[in-house]
């Protein structure tokens, strides 16, 4: 017992990696990289220059050195849709499933949606859109079960359309076999460059295309979406609406860093760790930040203003110190200043806001729930509450 204690001091002492903090007075001290400066020094100070000078180049920083590019051409896209009366939700909703096949130079790659849509709806509803990185039973379209990560009957019953697809079908979340779907069928070119896509650009790219879908269905009101993820969903949910501004709204939950958590902070996950047990899903580049935060041109507020001027949810779990609850709070209160370019007021507190009370305001949403990490009634009641008014 005392050799294993002794093995994991020593592993702490000679491996940084593996030291995580969860201590608040060792955050080291930092500064944001200057969202409203150009990387030649120029200060933005209008929506118009944001757009046309800066908003271009802080994407092409993620994509550089963190997400990957994201490709948007293909050759065609068919949809297989099947309809049914609605006898899994005892006739709230009715069930669409649609095979999303995508062809690119001669091959193609299948996204399984399933999308419940309330029956009493007298017009094109709002969506939440799950990219769900968890087990398919989540999203069971026969209703036989039900989970709180994706509850599909109360989203219904609020007015909403709920959606998922599984991450599997774009790329499988394993380090030796990521490539073997939309990588290595559609875009093979990316595998080959060090700012090519992996497995979160794939997924995120998934978004897009069942994005696609939407905006041919007449019982979607496709300029409603809201992309939603749970931790490494939650990264992807934020590329995604980052990538892709037809997303109306972006929900990210529990998504910690390389998400909506301030890297720079340095607090629970760093990027030395997330590289080590995910080398698949951020680009060959970001390697080269492990144990080099400060060295980033980018944090993670950016990729939230990148977002701006649409909404954003992200949450934590008060056991969660893992996805830094703080750090979260703190990069949606950075990206701020790029909402006002857009003439938004600041509408989160100075601090983050204590368990169990969510701040929502129109364009920022923020909860810390009390529990573990994961995504459940509590916090999509809350995702509701924030969209309402859509
Ligand atoms: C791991 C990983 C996190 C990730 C989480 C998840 O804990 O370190 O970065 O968010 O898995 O996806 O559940």
């Amino acid at each position: 017992m005392k050799r294993i204690a002794l093995f994991y001091i020593l592993l702490i002492t000679v491996c940084p990696a593996f030291a995580q903090n969860y201590d608040e007075s060792k955050v080291p001290h930092y500064t944001l990289p200057d969202v409203l400066k150009t990387t030649s020094g120029k200060a933005i100070k209008s929506e118009e220059k944001w757009e046309k000078l800066r908003r271009p180049e802080v994407l092409k920083l993620f994509e550089d050195h963190i997400y990957g590019q994201m490709p948007t051409e293909y050759d065609s896209i068919r949809y297989a849709l099947t309809e049914d009366d609605g006898a899994e939700m005892n006739g709230r909703a009715v069930l669409k499933q649609v095979g999303i096949t995508v062809f690119r130079k001669g091959k193609s790659v299948l996204i399984n949606l399933v999308l419940f849509v309330p029956s009493q709806a007298k017009k094109p509803v709002p969506v939440f859109l799950l990219i769900n990185n968890r087990g398919k039973e989540n999203t069971d379209p026969t209703r036989a079960k039900k989970s709180e990560f994706w509850p599909a009957e109360m989203v219904v019953d609020s007015g909403f359309a709920i959606a998922a697809f599984h991450v599997s079908d774009l790329a499988p979340d394993n380090k030796d076999t990521y490539a073997t779907g939309v990588l290595q069928k559609l875009y093979p070119e990316q595998l080959k460059k060090d700012n090519g896509m992996k497995a979160i650009g794939a997924w995120a790219w998934g978004a897009s295309r069942v994005m696609d879908y939407f905006q041919t269905d007449k019982d979607i009101d496709s300029k409603k979406v809201i992309v939603v993820g749970h931790s490494r969903g939650g990264k992807t949910s934020l590329w995604a609406a980052a990538q892709d501004r037809r997303f109306a709204a972006c929900v990210t939950n529990c998504s910690g860093n390389t998400g909506a958590a301030l890297a720079r902070r340095q607090y629970g996950e760093r990027i030395s760790r997330i590289n080590a047990s995910f080398p698949h899903w951020f680009n060959n580049n970001y390697k080269k930040y492990n144990d080099k935060e400060n060295a980033l041109p980018v944090d993670q507020h950016m990729l939230i203003a990148l977002i701006a001027p649409r909404p954003v949810y992200a949450t934590n779990a008060s056991k969660d110190l893992w996805a830094d609850p703080k750090g979260t709070f703190l990069a949606l209160k950075a990206a701020e200043p790029v909402y006002a370019l857009y003439g938004i007021k600041p509408e989160l507190p100075k601090d983050a806001p204590g368990i169990d009370k969510p701040v929502i305001g129109h364009r920022f949403g923020y909860h810390n729930r009390e529990g573990e990490h994961n995504m459940t009634s509590y916090d999509w009641a809350n995702f509701i509450r924030f969209t309402k008014g859509f």
